[in-house]
């Protein structure tokens, strides 16, 4: 071999490394700033309202990325609102469950949420009713499909929620 087919040689060897080296790097560099399946499934809680068994006037809690979320189906003798989620002739509330307060996780009681922390309440709406609490429980982002909540995906049913708790 000539030294100059040894250099071309040579310089396509380099080149054809260099260019493995690089798509390497690109695939470890794509996988390591794509979310990870476990996170990209944290982000959203599925919740089919017909499926849980809820009962009226009795909340049930739900953990959406680490935060509790309270779910009411409200009895005929609860007062409607604006801020309610309504499917068919049924109407929601639907909460993050701390306290606007400080952040404690009220307890539900005869029909209010009850903060220990500080003795805030909040009706079955998730509007503060009582204490220091400044506002009404918040409104999480969901969307609806027929009975399932998808929490973590802004629907417009949320949005009118937020909106009315506002
Ligand atoms: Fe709930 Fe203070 S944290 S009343």
């Amino acid at each position: 071999m000539s030294n100059t087919n040894r250099r071309d040689f040579l310089g396509m060897s380099f080149a054809a490394v260099a260019a493995v080296g690089g798509a390497a790097s690109l695939v470890g560099m794509k996988q390591a700033w794509d979310p990870l399946p476990s996170v990209l499934a944290a982000g959203f809680t599925t919740v089919d309202l017909a499926s849980i068994g809820l009962v009226p006037g009795e909340p049930q809690t739900f953990k959406w990325r680490g935060k509790p979320i309270f779910i009411l189906e409200k009895t005929a003798e609860m007062a409607a609102y604006d801020g309610d989620l309504v499917l068919g002739d049924k109407r929601y509330t639907v909460a993050i469950g701390l306290c606007t307060h400080l952040g404690c996780i009220p307890a539900w009681k005869k029909d209010v949420w009850k903060c220990a922390c500080h003795g805030g309440e909040f009706d079955a709406t998730g509007k503060q009713t009582f204490g220091p609490p400044p506002k009404p429980l918040v409104t999480p982002p969901f969307s609806v499909n027929g009975t399932v909540l998808t929490l973590g995906e802004e629907g417009a049913e949320s949005k009118a929620m937020m909106a009315a708790r506002a």
